[in-house]
């Protein structure tokens, strides 16, 4: 089945097209030049800038690939901002009574877990750990239907604290890719609090970002390479942490990192060395492009789903959280 898959959660417009096989045809137009003078996202200016720019890249879309070799319609449904989610639903509704194709909502961070797959086949089960701008998970996937969330953000997600930590550096946004290339002049060198969560596979970034803050006051500009490498090596330390009690748990040894955050390379090198190197479990990381919000994803498991028969009529239910 040929299903085109829609985009919209956050500030990300991503428009893709799944074949079954492979990704045919895939954009994304991101909004950061638009956000970044505010240093974070502003809701009300990401659902405009969708409706701008989705039907334009919509029409580019058709003239590579024609609606009638289109065979259904994917879109995300949640979790995400409410305005930008409905501009991507209503688009997607609108298209499929339109043009008579079936069309199904796809959970956002269920197509992160298993946006792998568009790359590279990971047996089952495996642990997914999704860190991205809203969210730090952890899931036990066991098939393409059955997911169970093991851990949750308790605070602040790990993206997030990537984007406060880069604005109080006053680097730009979005924070992540700013924090790693600073990072990459500095040593690791000053000590950071790691949170004691107990056993749970729960999450918590804001301890770290709080103590990020007083020392960066306390040691001043010069010192903010090794400050950002420090704390890109405790976000490091707290997801290995997380992971290896995931993987204890569960007697899972196979390891998916996924979402915005994954995109980070000194994090996936890190991850990959100290699971698949020093303790043989397997790890896999989608490419940057797949990590952060994207079209694609949605398409591959919209296509998963409308190919087992599960359609949705509009108008389909939209949620924040
Ligand atoms: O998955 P995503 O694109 O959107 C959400 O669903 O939230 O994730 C966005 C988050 C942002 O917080 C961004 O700073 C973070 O992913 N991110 C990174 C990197 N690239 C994006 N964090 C750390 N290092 C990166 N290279
Ligand atoms: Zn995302």
């Amino acid at each position: 089945m040929v299903v085109l898959g829609i985009e919209t959660s956050c500030d990300d417009t991503g428009l893709a097209v799944w074949d079954g096989e492979k990704i045919v045809v895939s954009y994304k137009t991101g909004q950061e030049e638009f956000h970044r003078r505010f240093g974070g996202i502003v809701p009300e200016i990401a659902s405009r800038k969708h409706l701008e720019v989705l039907p334009t890249v919509f029409g580019d879309l058709l003239e590579k690939f024609p609606l009638d070799r289109i065979d259904g319609i994917a879109v995300t449904k949640g979790p995400g901002l409410i305005g930008s989610l409905l501009v991507g639903v209503k688009f997607a509704e609108a298209l499929s009574i339109a043009s008579e194709k079936p069309l199904v909502g796809v959970d956002h961070l269920e197509a992160h877990v298993y946006s792998i797959f568009i790359q590279e086949h990971v047996p089952f089960p495996y642990i997914a750990l999704l860190a991205s701008g809203g969210h730090t998970c952890l899931f036990l996937v066991e098939d393409f239907t059955k997911s169970s969330l093991l851990g949750d953000t308790r605070d602040d997600a790990c993206g997030e604290a990537f984007d406060k930590v880069a604005k109080m550096m006053g680097l730009g946004y979005p924070g992540g890719p700013e924090v790693e290339r600073l990072a990459k002049k500095g040593r690791p060198i000053i000590k950071l609090p790691i949170p004691d969560l107990g056993d749970s596979l729960d999450f918590s970034f804001s301890g770290l970002k709080t103590a990020v803050l007083y020392t960066l006051k306390e040691l001043g500009k010069d010192h903010f390479p090794d400050l950002a490498a420090s704390f890109q090596k405790t976000v490091f330390e707290i997801l290995l942490d997380r992971v290896l009690k995931a993987c204890e748990k569960t007697g899972v040894k196979r390891v998916v990192f996924c979402g915005g955050v994954a995109a980070n390379r000194t994090l996936r090198e890190a991850l990959k060395k100290a699971l698949e190197e020093e303790r043989g479990v397997s790890f896999y990381a989608p490419s940057p492009y797949l990590c952060t919000d994207n079209g694609d994803m949605i398409a591959f498991l919209g296509e998963k789903r409308l190919s087992k028969g599960v359609v949705e009529t509009p108008p389909l239910e939209v949620y924040p959280n």
